[in-house]
């Protein structure tokens, strides 16, 4: 695929502007200058994200009898991050540049290099905490008492409802809880465009076990989650587990494994998996005072513990970026004749099908926009009567849509259509009759081959 000789390789800097030009993702309020650390999503970019939610909600939720939904707040009650480790734990090492001003965590730079930005040596200061939650104030005034923090994480959402949702959906243990939503962190490195941001959203499911089968809950959420990124059609040569050391847990983890992907800049992290034992509702238990919210009683045995918990967690807003970067190729299709395409799964694909008249004329843009309307009830539709057909093609291939669809001539004779793939360039005729049903089986065959 990517050839770096011949300058075809995916880069942040192609995905970005890809991104900006066909309307998936802009600067956050452009005009002023932008806004570090905040992106926003256009026209394809939202269809993308939510078709990646979807994709997501369903493999843990809908095919799962013992996993349920749930909306939190992004505001909760300021103990609940006491109770977390956040408000004492939740921080990066950061030092300044004496001479520049400017500020890095201190763990992504080369403390003995010059400083990055003015190239001055031995200009750092000591590394010093640096709290990552962003907080505003509720009520009219403004005081440490009034003082509420927006969420860095989902999950907290989920642990203080624990209760509600069992009791209200009358699971047994092992049940599990997921949750898609925003989340803040006043990150100081927010550079490589969607990755790292300071508001971002988070798709978490917390897995609520026996204590004790937490160690084969562990292994296998995290196969389960490895599979996962196999079905969103994912090249599965730049997926890997990480694991992190004694050094790199998080205050509330036992075990935790990234899966890591390679990004345009290296390998990073996509998702944690994280052995989170009864921490998070041990602390609640505590700071709240109401200890049987926390605990659950076994029908069988009517012995009351804390449960514990294995947490899947990944970034929405991350996983756009990976699919993306994965989906982009830039295809020589014939001698000097190359293609910019994004091989997205169908189901994620923001738009599915592409309606495109040959002509304007003698009746072909009707029938064409006939069938577009009809189409529209199942699929995400576009109608395109503007340009030569093979541009036409290329736009959408560009933007990743799967299939498009010719109404020419011989539609009106015969009521077929030319069925255009979007990876292979293949075209197969296919009565209009038929063209929901193939369609839908096409994204459910759906095969990427790399
Ligand atoms: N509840 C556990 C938790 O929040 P985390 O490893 O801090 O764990 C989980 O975050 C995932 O959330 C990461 O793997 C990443 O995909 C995403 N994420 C974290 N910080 C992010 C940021 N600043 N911008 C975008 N995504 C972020």
């Amino acid at each position: 695929m990517a050839d770096g000789k011949n300058n075809k390789e995916v880069t942040l800097a192609k995905l970005t502007s890809l991104s900006k030009r066909r309307g998936f993702v802009f600067q956050s309020s452009e005009i002023y200058g932008g806004l570090n650390g905040a992106w926003d999503y256009g026209p394809l970019g939202i269809a993308l994200k939510n078709n990646i939610q979807k994709f997501w909600w369903k493999e843990m939720t809908q095919l799962h009898d013992n996993i349920v939904g749930l909306d939190a707040a992004i505001l909760m009650h300021p103990r609940t991050w006491e109770a977390s480790g956040h408000v004492e734990g939740f921080n990066d090492p950061m030092v300044d540049c004496k001479e520049c001003n400017a500020r890095f965590r201190a763990d992504h730079i080369d403390l003995s290099a010059p400083c990055p930005n003015c190239g001055n040596k031995d200009s750092f200061t000591e590394p010093r905490d640096f709290n990552l939650m962003l907080s505003t104030n509720l009520g009219p005034v403004r005081n440490e008492n009034s003082k509420v923090y927006l969420r860095p994480e989902t999950a907290q959402g989920i642990f203080v409802n624990f209760k509600n949702v069992e009791n209200t959906s009358r699971l047994k243990l092992p049940f599990g809880i997921a949750q898609v939503g925003k989340a803040f962190r006043n990150e100081v490195t927010t550079k490589s465009f969607i990755f790292r941001t300071c508001e971002f959203e988070q798709m978490e499911m917390q897995y609520f076990v026996k204590p004790g089968t937490d160690e084969e809950w562990f292994p296998y959420w995290k196969e389960k989650r490895m599979a996962y990124y196999d079905k969103l059609g994912i090249n599965n040569k730049k997926l890997r587990f990480h694991e992190h050391g004694p050094d790199e847990l998080a205050h509330y983890a036992k075990g935790a494994f990234d899966i890591e992907y390679e990004f345009p800049m290296g390998w990073q992290e996509l998702e944690g998996i994280h052995s989170r034992t009864d921490f998070d509702l041990s602390r609640h238990a505590e700071f709240s005072g109401k200890k049987k919210d926390c605990t659950y009683r076994d029908p069988e045995t009517n012995e009351v513990f804390i449960p514990y918990v294995i947490e899947t967690s990944v970034g929405l807003t991350r996983t756009v970026l990976m699919c993306l970067s994965d989906a982009y190729e830039e295809e020589e299709i014939a001698e000097g004749d190359v293609r910019t395409v994004l091989h997205f799964h169908p189901a994620i694909a923001p738009l599915t099908v592409a309606v495109l008249p040959l002509v304007k004329k003698d009746g072909l843009a009707e029938l064409a926009k006939e069938i577009e309307l009809e189409l529209r009830e199942d699929f995400a539709t576009f109608y395109d009567q503007s340009g030569a057909i093979g541009k036409r093609y290329r736009r959408q291939d560009e933007i990743g849509t799967p299939f498009c669809l010719t109404v020419d001539y011989d539609t009106k004779e015969d009521q077929t259509v030319t069925l255009r793939f979007r990876d292979s360039m293949e075209q197969v005729r296919v009565p209009i009759s038929e063209l929901s049903n193939r369609i839908r089986s096409e994204i459910k065959n759906y095969k990427r081959e790399f």
